[in-house]
């Protein structure tokens, strides 16, 4: 396994660029499964475990799959296998938007059920009901979701989610398609990444239009042609990297980033005291010389993201006075705290919400990661704490940041990447 070893204690400053969006670029992926013909280029696709797993993925259905210089080429003209395996999926869930092209495209699709989460229960049935409205018969046999189309062909409808959900949204989206007449899907999912995916449906034929609102509209067309289409920035990455910046007391600049999309943290990072000054494609904080102790409330977007809350929660750690986090998303998502308080944080955690003492003086000793943000939480406390903090298991880290140690290091942090044996 492998681990990274922080030297705590530097200042960061300087420029680092954004990598692409691994949470656009997933499903960007499984929409190119709806494609029976020419090879699809998608550029700007991070180099990371969770790409090479939905790789791996694409191969085994029967795609042809290659990678270079973050450019994806992706053949599905001769896919071969309907059926998601429980080995691949285990690995990571997003693997269940293979669901609805599958199904459009053969009118049959057999995925494994994703299994436990390391932050709480995450169930599919949203996913499942737009599958089943739009006309599939869908049951659960030996561990599998088996979708099948009834009749020739899945049907326009309207589709009312009772709660917002990003991988429901698209999964209902690829699946309507090819769907007969038009399917409305109420309650969607605004995030940057559902809008990048009807885009890049639209780029290769698809009729999806009031992109952006609540209530996508798709007109079923009959078929898809390969395309070629530039994922966009990674967001979460872009606030973990200012938030580098703002706890180590430092000045940073963030390229290849839409300030737009990030605009929810950046007016939390101005609470805080930061300077955020915004460009096109850039955004810099210049951090104060005291944090101020900031509340936030994770929602959907446009509001703050479940996906920084682990990394604010950190940054309070050295902010003067008390502040609240609290997860509408992920009641439970809290594993960070114990290996913060560990650390020498003071936080507390009761239901939902957690209740951060600051500033404290934190001092390094070893951490373990838990799920992805988690450990990007432990990683921007190590590079406050004083002496040596040792993030163990970073392959969490690795499903979702790509070479973060070297950016890191790029603005002045000391951070080894290190071969280590767990005892067992
Ligand atoms: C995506 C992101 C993840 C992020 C999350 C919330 C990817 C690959 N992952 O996950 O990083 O943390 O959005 O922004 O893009 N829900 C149901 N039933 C369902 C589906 C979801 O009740 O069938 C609930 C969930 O439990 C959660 C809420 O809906 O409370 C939102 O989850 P959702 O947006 O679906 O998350 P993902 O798409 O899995």
């Amino acid at each position: 396994m492998e681990k990274l070893v922080i030297q705590g204690g530097r200042q960061l400053n300087g420029t680092v660029k954004t990598s692409g969006s691994k949470n656009s670029a997933l499903p960007l992926m499984a929409a190119t499964l709806l494609c029976n013909s020419g090879e699809i280029k998608l550029h700007r696709i991070p180099d990371l475990k969770d790409i090479q797993t939905f790789s791996k993925l694409l191969v085994y259905l029967g795609a042809e799959v290659s990678y270079q210089a973050n450019t994806l080429n992706i053949s599905t003209s001769n896919i071969r296998c309907v059926q998601a395996p429980y080995e691949l999926v285990k690995q990571m869930r997003a693997s269940i938007y293979v669901l609805g092209p599958l199904l459009a495209r053969f009118g049959h699709a057999s995925v494994s059920l994703p299994g436990g989460c390391a932050f709480g229960p995450r169930p599919i049935d949203l996913h499942l009901m737009a599958m089943e409205k739009l006309g599939a018969s869908v049951t659960i046999e030996k561990g599998f979701i088996e979708a099948k189309v009834k009749g020739n062909r899945l049907r326009g409808v309207q589709i009312d989610f009772p709660v917002t959900s990003v991988g429901a949204t698209g999964n209902a989206l690829m699946a309507a398609v090819f769907a007969e007449g038009i399917t409305t899907i109420n309650n969607a999912a605004v995030e940057p990444e559902i809008v990048t995916l009807c885009c890049f449906l639209n780029a290769m034929g698809a009729n999806i239009r009031k992109i952006g609102t609540p209530s996508l509209e798709i007109e079923g067309v009959d078929n898809l042609n390969a395309s070629e289409f530039t994922n966009i920035f990674d967001r979460i990455e872009a606030l973990t990297l200012l938030t580098a910046g703002a706890i180590t007391g430092g000045s940073i600049t963030v390229t290849g980033a839409d300030p737009a999309q990030l605009a929810a943290v950046l007016g939390k990072f101005e609470q805080t005291g930061c300077r955020i000054i915004t460009d096109t494609g850039s955004i810099t904080l210049e951090s104060p010389d005291m944090l101020l102790r900031t509340d936030v409330i994770a929602n959907p977007y446009p509001l703050f993201p479940t996906d920084m809350q682990a990394q604010w929660i950190a940054l309070m750690t050295q902010a003067e006075g008390v502040s609240h986090v609290i997860d509408k998303i992920y009641h439970e998502r809290f594993n960070h705290i114990p290996e913060l308080n560990r650390l020498g944080a003071h936080i507390e955690i009761r239901d939902n919400e957690a209740t951060i003492h600051g500033p404290r003086k934190l001092t390094g000793t070893k951490v373990m990661s838990t799920d992805l943000r988690a450990s990007a939480c432990l990683v921007l406390a190590g590079l406050v704490a004083q002496g040596v903090t040792e993030v163990l298991r970073i392959y969490h880290l690795d499903r979702g940041y790509e070479r973060i140690e070297k950016k890191l290091n790029s603005l002045g942090a000391a951070i080894e990447r290190v071969s280590y044996q767990e005892f067992v």
